[in-house]
């Protein structure tokens, strides 16, 4: 009951390569999860799948009412219109203004009534918090603004799902926690199961929640280890305190997330 995503003895494949083995990943209405793991762990790979942009093959794997296993292409772009996604680069069409991005979404999603396409950009304009920037072009908007439009995009169709890959990844950590807020909002308040890979230990450590490891083909629940055993280790590996130190740990942490 309540459950959006039911993940069980699934395998995921990017082409020939088996990144994912034997899933078994649950997740319910309105639950906030944070995906990490090393580059290359298959974070990316999960969250393809969920959105029906992988074929998955074996064991079963269900997301909202929709069987993916053999699930057909015709289907998927109603599965896609009950999720939301939100990506690292925002992925905005330069060539048009925050309202005309918007537009072109609802349009190419059936939206034919000019009224209600009216209201629900404002709509969501607002709940971003970006209603008067609703005629600029992308690239007048900062990084945190243009993710902001990411955000009101994904939320257009009222999905039930958010998918965000490191959404915070090109942000500087202000602003990340600013679209920090705005994510644990939506979930909060709308009920949206939200799905987040992120390398960003301040992320994990600033607004808590669920995390789940990919490592070494397996997805695995985790806690997050306290910034004093981050360093413990470092310093296990021959880095004495310092600046170099800190620049090293800094580093380590945005390449591998908390899990190095
Ligand atoms: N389009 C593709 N074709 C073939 N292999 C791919 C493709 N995309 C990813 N892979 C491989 O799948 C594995 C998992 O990649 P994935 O992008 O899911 O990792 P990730 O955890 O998201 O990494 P990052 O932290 O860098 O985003 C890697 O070995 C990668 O090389
Ligand atoms: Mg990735």
């Amino acid at each position: 009951m309540g459950s959006v995503i039911d993940f069980k003895g699934v395998d995921i494949y990017q082409k020939d390569l088996k990144v994912l083995t034997d899933i078994n990943f649950n997740m319910n209405k309105g639950q906030f999860v944070y995906l990490i793991g090393r580059v290359g762990s298959g974070k990316s790979t999960l969250i393809k799948a969920i959105n029906g942009e992988i074929p998955v093959y074996t064991g079963d794997a269900k997301v909202l009412d929709f069987q993916l296993n053999g699930l057909k292409s015709k289907y998927i772009p109603n599965l896609r219109r009950r999720i939301g996604v939100v990506f690292q680069d925002f992925q905005l069409l330069t060539d048009r203004s925050v309202h005309d991005n918007l537009l072109f979404v609802l349009k190419s999603t059936g939206w034919v009534n000019k009224y209600e396409i009216s209201a629900r950009i404002d709509e969501v304009l607002a709940i971003v918090g970006l209603s008067e920037k609703m005629d600029s072009m992308p690239y007048r908007l900062s990084g945190g603004e243009q993710q902001r439009v990411a955000i009101a995009r994904a939320l257009l169709n009222d999905p039930e799902i958010i998918l965000a890959d490191e959404p915070t990844g090109n942000l500087d950590p202000d602003t990340s926690s600013n679209i920090m807020k705005i994510i644990h909002e939506l979930s909060k308040t709308f009920g949206i199961t939200v799905i987040m890979a992120t390398h960003n230990y301040n992320v994990l450590k600033n607004f808590p929640s669920e995390i789940v490891k990919c490592e070494d083909g397996r997805l695995m629940k985790t806690v997050m280890p306290s910034e004093e055993d981050l360093k413990n280790k470092l310093i296990k590996f021959g880095l004495s305190k310092g600046y170099e130190y800190e620049l090293v740990y800094q580093t380590v942490m945005k390449m591998y997330g908390p899990q190095f």
